[in-house]
């Protein structure tokens, strides 16, 4: 089978490979599913991969094949799985589990080891192939009608984990009815994000760079959200008259926002922080300041990485109603297709290629 992959530590390296078909019986204990890959989604972590800023190959092999945004059918499934059929569309997690307690209560997500699995990212090969198998525990049911939009799932349970989070954390308040949020950031993660605290009930506003109007502000508008391009209005101003906000979700990419994030969030609010950022940028900060609205706002700020198949399940629900209250708003975010796995230089192309550009992904296979 062809699949895309990159040699670790060698920048722009990214080929096309050939893998040998897995089989269901790879799996032990009958609990293997063989599934076809339809479509696998791109993003910054695959940039950063080929230009070998991490990622690392499975032991003893020289490639990892790329791809952690899968979407996919299923083929075959070993005797022990009862929870999956032939012809379930579905879409696979992406960490496996390591040794901690974390991992070893199903929350991989919440390792507290060192090195970690992910498929596709680190030591354990990706999606972007013709077939995968897996373990039953790892691959979740996508329901059928959300089968041209199912390549958004993974990336959504990046906000999913997130949101949960901050709820999960406000138990603390007994009872916590957060109205206003600010999404700081209006790329899949941004978008993704105000939609999911719109689908919650809240007043969302979506602090992006440029002015609009141009396709993610239409996006945001159309969810009821307001859209304020920090060019034109820097976000403390702008949060002047419009925040503070009970929720602030970061996904900007750019970690200097981190501390102006800090001073928008209300009282006994919560800053969930999302942004992956490689660098080693310095700045200065009103550190006193920052620090007094903290301690005196009873403020809370946690960072979230990666999800769990809960997660995963509650973004399939966040997508079912999503559809069903902005029909058509997820599949306005798959922008630039590629088709074939062997035209994998223009999913590159495409990533770096700037404004315009919500959803990279290739169709590896028909739906
Ligand atoms: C993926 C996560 C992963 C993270 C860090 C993201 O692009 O969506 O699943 O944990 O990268 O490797
Ligand atoms: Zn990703």
């Amino acid at each position: 089978m062809k699949a895309v992959a990159v040699i670790p530590h060698k920048s722009g390296s990214v080929h096309l490979a050939a893998l040998a078909k897995p089989n269901v019986e790879d799996i032990p204990n009958g609990r293997g599913v063989l599934v076809k890959v339809l479509r696998v989604g791109v993003d910054g972590t695959d940039k950063e991969i080929n230009a070998a800023e991490y990622g690392e190959a499975p032991p003893g092999e020289s490639f990892l094949v790329l791809g952690h945004e899968s979407f996919g059918r299923v083929e075959a499934v070993g005797p022990g799985v009862t929870e999956l059929r032939p012809g379930d569309h579905v879409v696979a997690t992406v960490r496996r589990p390591g040794t901690s307690l974390y991992d070893r209560i199903g929350l991989s997500d919440m390792t507290t080891d060192d090195v970690y699995y992910e498929r596709g990212i680190n030591l354990r090969h990706g999606f972007l192939t013709e077939h995968y198998v897996d373990d039953a525990d790892f691959i979740v049911k996508v329901p059928r009608m959300l089968k041209e939009v199912g390549v958004l799932l993974e990336p959504l349970t990046v906000v999913e984990k997130g949101l949960h989070q901050a709820f999960e954390i406000q138990r603390r308040m007994r009872i916590w009815r957060p109205r206003k949020a600010a999404v700081l950031g209006a790329g899949t993660i941004g978008l993704l994000a105000t939609l999911a605290l719109r689908l919650r009930g809240l007043q969302v506003t979506t602090f992006a760079k440029y002015p609009k109007p141009d396709l993610n502000s239409d996006l945001i508008e159309s969810l009821g959200a307001g859209y304020i391009a920090t060019e034109v209005r820097p976000l403390l101003e702008a949060a002047k008259g419009d925040g503070p906000y009970d929720i602030v979700f970061e996904a900007t990419g750019y970690s200097p926002i981190v501390f102006e994030s800090m001073r928008i969030l209300g009282k006994n609010g919560v800053l969930v922080l999302a942004s992956v950022t490689g660098g080693d940028r310095m700045v200065q900060v009103p550190a006193d300041k920052i620090n007094l609205e903290f301690v005196l706002g009873n403020k809370v700020m946690v960072g979230t990485v990666n999800a769990n198949r809960g997660h995963f399940e509650m973004g399939v629900a966040d997508m079912a109603q999503a559809e069903a209250e902005y029909p058509g708003w997820l599949k306005r975010l798959l922008t630039h297709p590629v088709r074939g796995l062997e035209n994998y230089a223009d999913l590159f192309r495409h990533l770096t290629s700037g404004q315009g550009v919500i959803k990279v992904f290739c169709e590896v296979a028909e739906l």
